[in-house]
């Protein structure tokens, strides 16, 4: 997991100077491997700032404006600036901070974890702009959904009270989700995510059944990601989380492109092994027989790196769905 490094001022909501990642100077590791960033005092990359999916999020903020017939370069000039005016690198302090909270955290709690980045940011409906990523999943446990999310809650509450005694640092849930859930996908051994910080926590929960049913016939599923603004490669990319986890797709803790290699052979179909028969729930069995999701199911089987990539850019769109500026 990477937490991007930047300026040490929290930009108001709405209002960021334009200037603020004139280029960076040079990247730090922390001890952790944590944080790539710039030392206090410089200013996080530009580069930094757009590949967290800020660019992403803005861009299926405004679609619609460049689809009526906006010039393209003017579409393109106001998604970088909404990029630019938005999430924010973390100081060196919080990386600090986040990086002495991760030491505490045990790698077993890495499926809870990155779940609970879907449930939370899930919520999202691009055509109101209602839910996302706000934090709000900490108000939603008591639905069947939401089965097994306290585990991962949990942890997110005994890492931001950590950092905030030990090193008075304050972060909100939002963003604390975010960035457990890509340290999780890190610490079992898949791509490392940068983090930019700044989402604020809302103080309600999200509408309910908002987050698709398992049972769903793919059409749904699609449907249902498509109502968050993800297309059908985020889909399927994201669906590739299910390798941590119980649910058969090789070692529970171990982030790979075993589920798109095990969903090929569709092993639940088969009649004489039991064991066989539990793999996937019905969202992951549906995958390989729509011809769409199987072609990227089989570009993923084939080429781990292009699943990692692909991950990368489908959490970070997933990890920035309808945040709102102005985090703890
Ligand atoms: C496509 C729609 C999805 C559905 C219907 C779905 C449903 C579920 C269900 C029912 C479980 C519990 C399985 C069990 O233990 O019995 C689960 C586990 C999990 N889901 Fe999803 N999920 C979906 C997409 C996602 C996405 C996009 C992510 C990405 C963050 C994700 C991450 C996980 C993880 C990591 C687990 C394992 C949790 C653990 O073992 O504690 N899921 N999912």
């Amino acid at each position: 997991m990477v937490v991007a490094l930047g300026t040490t001022t929290r930009a108001p909501a709405g209002k960021v100077p334009s200037k603020r990642f004139p280029g960076a100077t040079r990247r730090v590791r922390t001890r952790c491997g944590v944080a790539p960033g710039k030392q206090d005092g410089c200013t996080a990359s530009r580069r930094d700032a757009l590949r967290l999916g800020a660019l992403l999020a803005a861009l299926s903020q405004i679609g619609s404006q460049a689809a009526c017939g906006k010039d393209a370069a003017t579409a393109v000039a106001q998604v970088e600036a909404e990029a630019n005016s938005v999430l924010r690198a973390a100081t060196s302090k919080e990386v600090a901070a986040i990086a002495d909270g991760l030491s505490v955290v045990n790698k077993g709690k890495a499926p809870a974890l990155l779940r609970l980045v879907f449930h939370d940011a899930g919520t999202y409906e691009r055509s109101t702009g209602r839910g996302g990523s706000n934090g709000s999943v900490r108000f939603e446990l008591d639905r069947p959904e939401s089965r097994g999310l306290k585990r991962g809650l949990n942890v997110v509450e005994a890492v931001k009270k950590r950092i905030r005694a030990k090193s008075k640092v304050d972060l909100s849930y939002a963003d604390l989700i975010v960035v457990l859930g890509a340290w999780a996908v890190k610490a079992c051994g898949g791509p490392e995510i940068e983090v930019l910080l700044g989402r604020r926590d809302s103080s309600v929960a999200d509408a309910e059944n908002m987050i698709p049913d398992e049972n769903l016939p793919v059409v749904g599923i699609k449907d249902a990601f498509s109502r968050m603004g993800l297309d059908t490669r985020d889909l399927v990319a994201l669906s590739g989380s299910h390798a941590l986890g119980g649910k058969g797709f090789g070692d529970p803790l171990t982030f790979d492109n075993e589920y798109y290699k095990t969903i090929l052979k569709k092993p639940w179909l088969n009649k004489k092994d039991e064991m066989a028969q539990m793999i996937g729930i019905p969202s992951d069995r549906v995958l390989p027989d729509d011809p769409e999701c199987r072609k990227i199911v089989k570009e993923f089987a084939d080429d781990e790196q292009k699943f990692f990539q692909q991950f990368t850019e489908s959490y970070s769109k997933m990890a920035t769905l309808g945040y709102k500026l102005g985090g703890a």
